[in-house]
């Protein structure tokens, strides 16, 4: 196993959450929910009944790995763009015909090199490259002379893309495909249009763990800017917008508060929110548009039986 550090500033926490509870509609990027906490709640939500994503994604490689690992080219250089479960390269490095190097791209350390560590033993003939960086900022992969003529996927599950605004996905894509170099393939899971009821419950289930993860952004700001928020008085508010074709998850204020942070106040008013996150869902079509507008031709579909998520398969056209 071979390792890259290169994630070296630190992300700059303080002044983007100033940034964003300083504005008119106050709002703060879903990145800042992933500290060891926030990662390990999102890994519990993962497992809930109602968070039919992960397990429909699972079900997806295990069911129809077959004619995945049929469709794609033999000897390739899989770079997965941020490693979630391991359990998901796992089959797809199972199903397809000798692999030769498998990237793995994330951005915390020690998640990236015990998911690397494990697959060692699994794949003894696979090349397994572990590269610690900001997988959305464009760096040159550091690929070397003898991958130069092998094919390249990339491998972006779990609908992260998802999380992106539009315009910011058709840039990410369109770096990708840089990335991935003429001919190169992207499979990809995107979570698609469905009744708003199962997509309600999913972001607001009955443990309450996903709001808690969203609180969680509140916790890190106290531990770590020493912000004085009281959890209480706020509550996790998750819903579909169908205009917009996204779940928003925002913090809603119980009450009229002003927090200190470390230098400013916050006046919050009752009922005013912190937007914290979207997740745009798709029709297959409008994601294929938004991929061909970034250089990729699609090329194959994979769903459940309710179509509720998909894995697409792409080539680029650059
Ligand atoms: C990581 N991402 C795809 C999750 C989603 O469904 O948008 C994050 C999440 N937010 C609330 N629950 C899960």
């Amino acid at each position: 196993m071979i390792f890259h550090d290169l994630h070296h500033e630190e992300e700059n926490f303080y002044q983007e959450v100033q940034k964003g509870l300083l504005k008119a509609n106050k709002k703060l990027p879903p990145k800042f929910f992933y500290d060891r906490l926030g990662s390990d709640l999102f890994s519990q939500i993962t497992s809930l009944p109602e968070y039919y994503l992960t397990r429909t994604e699972l079900n997806i490689l295990h069911h129809q790995g077959e004619s995945i690992g049929k469709l794609l080219p033999e000897n390739l250089i899989i770079v997965e763009y941020g490693c979630g479960s391991s359990e998901k390269i796992f089959h797809l490095l199972n199903v397809l015909r000798s692999p030769s190097s498998y990237v793995a791209i994330d951005i915390s350390r020690e998640h990236l090199l015990d998911l690397a560590k494990g697959l060692v033993s699994d794949f003894p003939k696979l090349e397994i490259i572990a590269i610690c960086a900001d997988f959305t900022k464009k760096f040159n992969l550091p690929l070397n002379g003898k991958h130069q003529n092998l094919p390249r996927l990339a491998f972006f599950p779990g609908s992260s893309i998802g999380n992106f605004e539009p315009e910011g996905a058709q840039a990410f894509l369109q770096q990708i495909a840089d990335e991935m170099g003429p001919g190169g393939g992207l499979l990809i899971g995107v979570d698609l249009k469905k009744p708003d009821d199962v997509l309600h419950q999913a972001y607001n289930d009955q443990q309450g763990l996903t709001a808690r993860f969203n609180k969680n952004v509140l916790k890190r700001i106290n531990r770590e800017l020493g912000g004085n928020f009281d959890l209480g008085k706020f509550q996790h508010r998750a819903f579909y917008n169908p205009t917009e074709g996204r779940i928003e998850m925002h913090l809603e204020s119980m009450e009229d508060q002003c927090i200190p942070i470390n230098g400013y106040k916050v006046e919050f008013s009752q009922g005013e929110t912190i937007h914290t996150e979207n997740s745009y869902k798709y029709h297959i079509s409008e994601f294929q548009n938004l991929a061909a507008s970034a250089g990729w031709s699609a090329q194959a579909v994979w769903t459940d039986p309710k179509k509720f998520f998909s894995l697409q398969y792409f080539i680029s056209n650059k």
